[in-house]
Order: structure tokens, then C-alpha cells, then sequence
């Protein structure tokens, strides 16, 4: 009977059937001690030389990490594996016997790690972030759609420069140029007015010219959009779907989580309240602490992780200048230097995780601002319509996927957050 390696715990004293890859082997004169993997799991199959054929004691011997294999062996209780069974090889089958893998035990460099980024995904260690990686994916799509949400796919091309002009992937279109979607946003407000509470999940797209640890080219985003939620609701609403889905990821993925040695004690600290602090306050804090800071000047990468280690729980900043925000952004009536926004900034010096804001909501100061941001008027000319047919205060945000795994799995550099990185130094495989 062919079986998953997850299932195995519910076959002891049954014969099996696994078909995975040989993850590694120990051998001894009379023993093989073979690793296997299927994907669901890993678990050791034992091979006894007196109690297999020869053909099946030359196979389990000769076969090469990561060969293909089908073993059939008896399910063992043993407490010490961690599924708690181990397999009593009787057979073992090459369905294809690999070359030599290019992956050893030892330490590789991290670009010759990623030019095999397809073969680099069966490590345990990748193995381990993209099932965290799925599991975030999931929270966060459950607990929108159980919060009253519906989906709504945005467009990939679009005439709309969303968040600046300068990071823009522009392309040829029948005759006129489109550019690859920075944001769904502009088409989640569409949706806003129509179904009241949207969400959109998908590839977006930034020319980032930036080596950093934190940007890619090409980033999922999740983003709600909610009529009639101010800045605050709108905060409000981030935490709760930051915690829900932190804490899910800690309900469901235990042995992954322990596979990255993720110090699983700071996650469990991530519940609402979520600490609030201006930007103004963040200003005052980061010159305390002797950092070169301005009041008007966007925060770096240093100045975030400075401002986010004085509390154990992901740090709301909001109300940024408007000047260094994007143009949707709706000022605050009593202080119109600054937007009704806010970003997230998650601890352990993982920097932003979500942006976030109020809409603009009135024509004529949307209509200024569009002009004052040099964006072609008549591209934004559907998104005006949202303001002249029943407009109605707005809010919602985005959050990278990446910048959330790479947080709650604790990796130092965001492309190992996405199964095929893309970088501005990295297009393939
Ligand atoms: O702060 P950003 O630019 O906000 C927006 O795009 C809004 N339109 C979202 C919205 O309100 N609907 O980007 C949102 C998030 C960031 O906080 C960060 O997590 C992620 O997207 N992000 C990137 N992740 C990886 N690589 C990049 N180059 C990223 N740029 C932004
Ligand atoms: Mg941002």
C-alpha cells in the first residue's frame, strides 16, 4: 500500500509502501541507516543485510542522495524519531538514479545557493519556510474571508503608477505602454464602494534599484480595503489580522518553526494591544538616541530597527509627512503636514511589514494632488469617478508576504522568504 510519510503514525505493524528521495544514508558493514523525504516528512528506513535480499542490500547501498526510490518496509514504533515510527526495510527500488547532487552538508555560498535555487528547495531549512510561507498565506486569506471580506483579483497591468514613478516596470502594450502592478489598491477602493469589504492577494512589482535586505522586484502583497473604516478602525483591523495570523502560524507549524530554530518565545508575544507612537514621537525618539534625523525625512532601515527594539510587539507608526507618502494619502484635517496613515514596523528589527492609510475621499484635493505628483490626469480618471459617485471615507493597507515570513521565520534577507527570488541582480531559475 503506497503511504505518505505524515500518515505513517496510523500504520504501525502494517506494511507500507513510501515513494520519496534518498535524503542521506549511514552505513555500517550489516546496516544502512537511509533518510528518506517525500515531501510530507522525512523518516529513517533501516536495512538489515541478513533479512533483505542481496539485490535490495546493493540498491539501498548504491542508491545517490537524492535518487528517486519507492522502499517498502514494516512501520516501527520508535519514540525517539520524531514522527515516532521508523521503517523495517524489506525492499528498495531506484526509480531514478540520481547524479551527483550539487547540494552538500557543507556550507555553500549564498549565489551558488540560489543559481540552484530548484534543487536548494528540498533542504529541510527551505522545506520548513515555504510550509510557514503557505501557512501565512492561509491565515491571512481565512481570516479575511471569515471576517467578511470578499476577494477581488486586481489587474497585473495597469496605466497607474500607485506608489511613485520611480520604481515603475513599464512595458509595451499594443501600442501604448502599461506598467506592472506596484498595488492593487487603486482597484481595491473600486471594489470598496462596491462590496463594502475587499481584499486582493497577488504578484506586485517594483524596479527597486536598492540592494537591501528587505526588497525584491517581484512581492506578494495582501490588501484590504474597507468602506467607511477610518485610520484608526484601520489599525485596529491590522492588529487583529497580524495577530490571527502570527498566531496561527504558531498553532500549525511547530516542527518548522523548530526546524529554523526560530525562538518561538517572541512570536507568542505578538498579541493586541500593538504599541502606537507618532511619527513625531518616533522623530524625537530616534534624535534622542543620537540618530541624524530630521522631522520631514523618511526612516532607514537602521532607524526602524532602532525604534522597533524598545517594545516586544510589532510598533504602529503613524502620521508620516505627506510629502514623503503617495498621493491617495488623505491629510489630517487638524494638521495637514501630515497623512492618516500608518506603517507597521515588526520587532526584532524586521522593519515594515504593512503600509497603510486613510483615502483621500474629496475630488478637488485628489484631483490637486494627482497634478502635484505629476501623474497623468487622464489615467486617473476612473479613479476620480470613486470621488464624484458617492465617495465615503476609506481605508485599508497592504502587507508584503515576504517581509512576514522573513519576520516569523527569522531569516536575514528576504529571498529566501519566496520560492524564486527576484532581485535586481536575479532573474533566474
Ligand atoms: O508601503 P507600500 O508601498 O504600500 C502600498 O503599496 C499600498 N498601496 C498598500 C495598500 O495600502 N493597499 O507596500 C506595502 C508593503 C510594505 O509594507 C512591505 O511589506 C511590502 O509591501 N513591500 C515590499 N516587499 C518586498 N520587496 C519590496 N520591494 C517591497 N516594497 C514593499
Ligand atoms: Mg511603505
Amino acid at each position: 500500500m503506497n503511504c505518505l510519510i505524515k500518515d505513517l503514525g496510523a500504520q504501525v505493524g502494517n506494511e507500507v509502501t513510501l515513494r520519496g528521495w534518498m535524503y542521506n544514508r549511514r552505513s555500517s558493514k550489516t546496516l544502512h541507516f537511509l533518510q528518506l523525504r517525500d515531501g510530507s516528512g522525512v523518516i529513517q528506513g533501516v536495512v538489515v543485510q541478513a533479512e533483505v535480499s542481496p539485490q535490495t542490500w546493493k540498491a539501498a547501498g548504491d542508491a545517490t542522495m537524492e535518487s528517486s526510490v519507492a522502499v517498502t518496509g514494516l512501520v516501527r514504533e520508535d519514540k525517539r524519531a520524531p514522527t515516532g515510527v521508523e521503517l523495517s526495510v524489506r525492499d528498495v527500488e531506484v526509480l531514478h538514479q540520481a547524479q551527483e547532487y550539487p547540494i552538500q552538508k557543507k556550507e555553500h555560498g549564498i549565489d551558488y545557493l540560489l543559481d540552484l535555487r530548484h534543487l536548494w528547495l528540498r533542504s529541510t531549512r527551505q522545506r520548513a519556510i515555504m510550509k510557514v510561507r503557505a501557512t501565512i498565506i492561509r491565515a491571512c486569506r481565512d481570516f479575511l474571508d471569515q471576517d467578511g471580506f470578499t476577494l477581488i483579483d486586481a489587474p497585473i497591468f495597469t496605466p497607474n503608477a500607485c506608489e511613485g514613478t520611480t520604481t515603475l516596470f513599464e512595458t509595451e502594450y499594443f501600442g501604448s505602454k502599461a506598467y506592472l502592478t506596484q498595488s492593487g489598491q487603486l482597484y481595491m477602493e473600486a471594489a470598496a464602494m462596491a462590496l463594502g469589504r475587499v481584499y486582493c492577494f497577488g504578484p506586485t512589482f517594483r524596479a527597486e534599484k536598492s540592494k537591501t535586505r528587505r526588497h525584491l522586484t517581484e512581492f506578494w502583497m495582501v490588501e484590504p480595503e474597507v468602506a467607511f473604516n477610518d485610520w484608526q478602525d484601520n489599525m485596529a483591523l491590522q492588529e487583529r489580522f497580524v495577530s490571527a495570523m502570527v498566531g496561527r502560524v504558531l498553532a500549525e507549524c511547530g516542527p518548522d518553526l523548530k526546524a529554523l530554530e526560530r525562538d518561538t518565545s517572541k512570536l507568542e508575544k505578538v498579541v493586541a494591544p500593538f504599541p502606537r507612537i507618532s511619527y513625531t514621537e518616533a522623530i524625537e525618539r530616534l534624535q534622542a538616541a543620537g540618530r541624524p534625523v530630521q522631522w520631514g525625512d523618511d526612516f532607514g532601515a537602521e532607524d526602524e530597527t532602532l525604534l522597533s527594539e524598545s517594545f516586544d510587539r510589532p510598533l504602529f507608526v503613524y502620521q508620516y509627512p505627506a510629502a514623503i507618502k503617495a498621493f491617495y494619502m488623505k491629510p489630517n484635517p487638524a494638521d495637514p503636514r501630515v497623512a492618516l496613515c500608518n506603517d507597521l514596523l515588526a520587532p526584532e528589527g524586521y522593519g515594515e511589514v504593512i503600509g497603510a492609510g486613510q483615502r483621500m475621499d474629496d475630488l478637488e484635493m485628489l484631483t490637486a494632488k494627482i497634478q502635484e505628483h505629476g501623474l497623468p490626469m487622464k489615467n486617473f480618471e476612473w479613479f476620480l469617478d470613486l470621488r464624484r459617485y458617492g465617495t465615503v471615507p476609506h481605508s485599508g493597507f497592504g502587507m508584503g508576504i515576504e517581509r512576514a515570513v522573513s519576520w516569523i521565520c527569522g531569516l536575514q534577507h528576504v529571498r529566501e522568504a519566496i520560492p524564486f527570488p527576484r532581485t535586481m541582480y536575479r532573474n533566474t531559475p
